[in-house]
Order: C-alpha cells, then sequence, then structure tokens
C-alpha cells in the first residue's frame, strides 16, 4: 500500500514537471510565443510571406519586426490583437527600433557552406526518379523516402523536406535528432542524379583517345549538365559544402 501511495506521489511530481518544465521551455526559448500553427494555419499565411530571402540567399532569416507590424500595428494604431502582451512585446521592439532578439533553433557550423537558394530553386527532376516512391507517411513521417517525398513537391512543401511540419508547431524544434550533420546532407544529395558516377575517360583504346567527347555524351546522359550547358556542382565533393 505504502508503495502504491509513493508511486503515485513520485506520478504527479513526475506529471507537475513535465508540465512545468515545457511551459518554462516554451517561454524561455523565445522571447515573444509566436506561433507557426496560428499564423500558418489559422491564418494561411505562406511560409515565405515571412521567410522571403529563402529563395533568394544564403540564409533564410527571420522576418523583421517591420513585418509583424504590417498586420499587427504599432502602439498608436494597434490592429490585429490589440490588447495581447505578447504582440505588444512586439511593438515595444518596434518601437525602440530593435530586433527581436529570437534564439536559433537550425544550426550548422560556419565551416560548412549552405545555401537556401540552391535548395529552394532545385528542380525537382535532380532527384533520381524513383526517389520518394516508398514514402510512408502514416508509419515513418521522417524517412528519408518522405523527406525526398517532400523536396520534390516543392513550394512550401519543400521546407518539411529539412524542417519538419512546421505549420503544426506552436514553438519551432528540430524534427531530425541528425539534423545538419554530414551524413544528414549526404543521404540526400546521394540522391540526385550523377552525384554517385565520377568523371572519367573511357576505358577502351578508343574511349581513352576520344575520352574528352566521351566524358561530355556521358555527362549529360547521367544529368551532370544542367539545361543551360554549365556543369552541376558534384554533390558528394567536400569543396561542394567546404570552404
Ligand atoms: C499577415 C498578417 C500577420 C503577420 C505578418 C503577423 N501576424 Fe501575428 N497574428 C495575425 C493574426 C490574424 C493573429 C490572430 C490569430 C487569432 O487569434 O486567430 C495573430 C496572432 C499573433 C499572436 C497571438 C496573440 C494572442 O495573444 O493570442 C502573436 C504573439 C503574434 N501574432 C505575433 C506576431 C509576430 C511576432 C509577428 C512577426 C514575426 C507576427 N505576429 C506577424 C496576423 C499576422
Ligand atoms: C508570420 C510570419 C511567419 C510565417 C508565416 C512563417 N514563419 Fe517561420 N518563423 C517566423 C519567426 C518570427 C521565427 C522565429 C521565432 C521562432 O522560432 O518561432 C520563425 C522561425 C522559423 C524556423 C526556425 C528558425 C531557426 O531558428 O532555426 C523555421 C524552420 C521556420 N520558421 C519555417 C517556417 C515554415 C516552413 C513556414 C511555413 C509553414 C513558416 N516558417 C511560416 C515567422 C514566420
Ligand atoms: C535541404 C534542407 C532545407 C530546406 C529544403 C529548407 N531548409 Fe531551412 N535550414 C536548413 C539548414 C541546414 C539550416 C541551418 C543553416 C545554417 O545554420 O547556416 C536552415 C535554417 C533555416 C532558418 C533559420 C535561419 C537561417 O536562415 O539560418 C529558417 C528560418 C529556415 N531555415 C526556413 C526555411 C524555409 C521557410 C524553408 C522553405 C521555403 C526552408 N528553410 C527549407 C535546411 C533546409
Ligand atoms: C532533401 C535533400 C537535400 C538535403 C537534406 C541537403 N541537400 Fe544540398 N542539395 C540538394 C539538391 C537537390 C541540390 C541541387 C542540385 C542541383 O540542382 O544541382 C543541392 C545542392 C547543394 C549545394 C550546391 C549549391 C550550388 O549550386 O552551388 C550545396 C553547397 C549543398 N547542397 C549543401 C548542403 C548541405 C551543407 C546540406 C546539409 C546541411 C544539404 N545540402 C542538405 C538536396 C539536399
Ligand atoms: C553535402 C555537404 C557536405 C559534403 C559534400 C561534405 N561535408 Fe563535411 N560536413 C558537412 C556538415 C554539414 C558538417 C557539420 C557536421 C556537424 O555539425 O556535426 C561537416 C563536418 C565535417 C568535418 C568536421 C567534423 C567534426 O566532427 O568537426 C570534417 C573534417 C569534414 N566535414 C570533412 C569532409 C570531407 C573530407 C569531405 C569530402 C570527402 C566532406 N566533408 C564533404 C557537410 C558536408
Amino acid at each position: 500500500m505504502i508503495y502504491r501511495h509513493i508511486f503515485l506521489v513520485g506520478m504527479i511530481v513526475y506529471a507537475l514537471s513535465l508540465t512545468f518544465s515545457s511551459k518554462q521551455a516554451s517561454a524561455e526559448e523565445q522571447p515573444i510565443a509566436f506561433s507557426h500553427k496560428l499564423h500558418a494555419v489559422q491564418n494561411g499565411i505562406a511560409c515565405q510571406y515571412c521567410h522571403l530571402y529563402a529563395r533568394r540567399s544564403f540564409s533564410s532569416g527571420v522576418p523583421p519586426v517591420s513585418t509583424c507590424i504590417g498586420c499587427h500595428g504599432p502602439q498608436e494604431q494597434k490592429l490585429v490583437k490589440p490588447e495581447s502582451a505578447e504582440v505588444n512585446k512586439m511593438r515595444d521592439y518596434w518601437a525602440n527600433s530593435e530586433p527581436i532578439p529570437w534564439v536559433k533553433i537550425h544550426d550548422i557550423p560556419d565551416f560548412v557552406r549552405f545555401p537556401h537558394k540552391a535548395h529552394i530553386n532545385a528542380n525537382s527532376d535532380r532527384l533520381l526518379d524513383d526517389a520518394g516512391s516508398g514514402c510512408d507517411i502514416e508509419n515513418t513521417p521522417r524517412s528519408l523516402e518522405c523527406r525526398l517525398a517532400h523536396f520534390r513537391t516543392g513550394g512550401d512543401e519543400r521546407c518539411q523536406s529539412c524542417h519538419g511540419n512546421v505549420k503544426q508547431m506552436t514553438v519551432v524544434k528540430k524534427v531530425d535528432a541528425n539534423f545538419g550533420k554530414m551524413g544528414w546532407c549526404m543521404e540526400c544529395h546521394l540522391q540526385v542524379k550523377g552525384a554517385k558516377q565520377r568523371k572519367r575517360a573511357g576505358s577502351t583504346l578508343d574511349g581513352w583517345f576520344n575520352a574528352k567527347e566521351m566524358d561530355a555524351k556521358r555527362e549529360v546522359a547521367i544529368g551532370l549538365i544542367n539545361e543551360k550547358g554549365y556543369h552541376n556542382p558534384n554533390m558528394l565533393d567536400c569543396y561542394t559544402c567546404h570552404y
């Protein structure tokens, strides 16, 4: 009996600590309780309305306060959610001309080159033809196959390939434990056409003499040359990702 009580008390303390720590975490993590779910689903705002640099530059970046003000209005002209304490915090940053000190969640070391724009603009045809076809979204939503399927769809759904279903998040979190690790990048780069094939001269005497021509033909055949006639970067070469 006594054990049962200890067990129960333990469970209650445990449950309390859970609700407590999760509340503290969300309040502490970010300076303002900004919810993607509320903005992206309930109010249908497109990802790239706020993250407008994703397709144009190296980093996606978080929106400047002016983007928030556009809808919520400054202190003197409170538009959407005039009484909200959380929104008022944002209006104060605006009044003081200060950026909101958002905490960065997805981060990779500075010696790695990760251009968002190349990923957002990449043609889906760059992936191997069957990449993503084995996605079982119900049971393994974060499998490589499903990440490839999201990537293939393109548009804002492509974000989900690497960041998960941000639309449903009240607090942004990393969904893949190995996010941003070298193997995590490579896994997908191996599914890009031409990635596994290396440049090589022909192995026959004829090929040897006509190596240049053979190479050119072969490179087109395996998708190493893009529609503009330029070489695609080799997806696995160290210098593609490292300076
Ligand atoms: C395109 C318009 C739009 C933009 C841009 C926008 N919001 Fe909102 N926001 C809304 C709407 C609409 C609601 C009200 C949602 C509801 O209650 O259904 C809202 C609600 C909120 C809330 C919840 C308020 C509460 O107390 O319930 C916060 C906090 C918030 N926004 C912060 C921000 C911040 C910070 C930014 C800038 C990064 C921002 N919003 C950008 C439209 C916008
Ligand atoms: C109303 C503006 C707004 C919209 C719409 C919006 N975001 Fe955000 N996003 C923000 C702000 C502000 C932050 C920084 C605060 C945070 O992490 O919640 C952020 C953070 C993020 C982060 C984490 C950044 C980091 O630090 O690693 C990701 C990933 C992200 N957004 C993806 C998306 C995706 C995908 C969509 C579309 C489903 C989307 N966002 C729609 C404003 C927006
Ligand atoms: C191929 C994977 C991939 C895709 C697709 C992708 N991201 Fe990212 N994202 C990353 C990585 C990796 C980082 C960390 C970059 C760093 O630290 O330099 C990141 C960082 C971010 C950040 C934090 C701020 C920054 O720029 O570092 C935001 C916001 C973000 N992504 C939003 C988006 C949105 C919105 C989309 C879709 C339009 C998107 N991402 C698509 C991999 C991806
Ligand atoms: C879900 C798939 C996917 C993931 C994950 C991914 N990439 Fe890529 N990456 C691509 C595709 C597709 C291309 C574009 C291929 C093309 O169009 O030539 C690309 C291109 C690149 C390029 C070359 C851009 C250029 O044209 O100069 C770099 C650099 C790169 N990725 C770095 C990274 C790094 C670093 C990571 C991990 C943090 C990563 N990628 C994760 C799919 C991915
Ligand atoms: C597709 C992109 C990509 C390619 C190609 C790539 N790397 Fe990396 N590399 C990364 C990323 C991302 C990290 C950071 C991983 C982390 O934070 O743990 C990394 C980290 C490293 C590190 C540091 C490891 C550590 O523990 O600090 C070394 C060394 C390295 N790479 C060497 C190489 C070499 C050698 C090659 C070529 C054979 C290569 N990389 C090709 C993306 C890449």
